[in-house]
């Protein structure tokens, strides 16, 4: 609109022709009727999404029609100001759409992630022969779940533990994008240096999809707990093995002494036989 407008002014001021004026209102027009424009339209999975035609009471609308990768439904005004008539004509909506009596705004209830893609309203109106469409573009995403923080620990030197933290969401989404806080980095994964003196911090990541958000934390505590516990883990580890050797020390000699002692008694008794 500007654009017309500029170029009104300067046409006018060099020329001084009206049928200018006319020819740029009319493509102002044009434009303002929007035919290349897409709208984008975000859904969430079973819930609902609205197209808006935004139409003014005083366009008198004769017939709207939806499509996009099938036929989707006919709109007719309803009789003496009833509610509109809609005629759905693909059973892939059956049931799931409505329409404002007020300005025509369709409504898909229901959403699956298969209603994604291209809607296009082709607009007849009494007062004028030319169709009007609008388009639009309709994306359904998932409410998206927690998401998952795993870590993994590269090395760790003079009690500085250097992590690498992968962010992800379950299933397969579109979309996604992962920030963290409080360091305000983008995308899934984060490096961390983690210090005795940086144990209080808590590490959240947020995954992003067009329609919702949601968060997981870790604390920096939980995150080198590991780190910390390995001299640990490799002393009970050496308990355990010495708890097992001194079983071994202790119980086979018995083991084995019991049994040549049984032997013994054994051939004791067998000689006492024959004598
Ligand atoms: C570890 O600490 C020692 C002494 O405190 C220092 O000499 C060495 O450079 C440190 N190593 C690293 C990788 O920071
Ligand atoms: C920390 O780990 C990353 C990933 O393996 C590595 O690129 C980086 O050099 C490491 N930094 C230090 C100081 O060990
Ligand atoms: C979603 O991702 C696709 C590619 O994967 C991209 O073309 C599209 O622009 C993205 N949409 C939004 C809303 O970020
Ligand atoms: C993030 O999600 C919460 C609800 O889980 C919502 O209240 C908030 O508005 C969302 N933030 C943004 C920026 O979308």
């Amino acid at each position: 609109m500007p654009c017309c407008v500029q170029k009104f002014i300067v046409k006018t001021m060099a020329h001084h022709h009206l049928w200018i004026l006319l020819f740029c209102l009319q493509t102002c027009l044009e434009a303002a009727g929007s035919d290349t424009d897409i709208f984008i339209v975000n859904g969430i999975l079973g819930e609902s999404a609205t197209f808006p035609l935004n139409i003014q009471p005083s366009q008198k609308v004769t017939i709207i029609s939806w499509h996009s990768k099938t036929s989707v439904a006919f709109v007719k005004p309803g009789n003496f100001g009833e509610e509109p008539i809609v005629t759905i004509t693909h059973q892939n909506y059956h049931e799931r759409i409505s329409v404002s009596g007020q300005n025509y705004n369709l409504e898909l209830r229901n959403l699956r992630i298969e209603d994604s893609g291209i809607y296009k309203a082709d607009i007849n109106v009494e007062t004028s022969k030319v169709t009007t469409t609008r388009s639009y573009n309709l994306q359904v995403y998932r409410r998206l779940e927690k998401p998952k923080i795993t870590q993994s620990f590269v090395t760790s030197v003079n009690s500085t533990c250097n992590v690498t933290l992968m962010c992800s969401v379950d299933k397969e989404e579109k979309n996604v994008t992962y920030s963290w806080s409080p360091r305000g980095e983008e995308g899934n994964v984060l490096q961390i240096f983690q210090t005795p003196d940086n144990q209080e911090e808590t590490y959240t990541c947020t995954a992003w999809n067009p329609v919702s958000n949601n968060s997981d934390s870790i604390s920096a505590q939980q995150l080198c707990a590991d780190i910390t516990m390995t001299p640990h883990t490799r002393h009970t580890g050496l308990m355990s093995g010495l708890a097992v050797l001194s079983v071994l020390i202790v119980i086979l000699p018995s083991v084995v002494l019991f049994l040549l002692c049984k032997k013994g008694e054994g051939r004791r008794f067998s000689h006492k036989v024959p004598s």
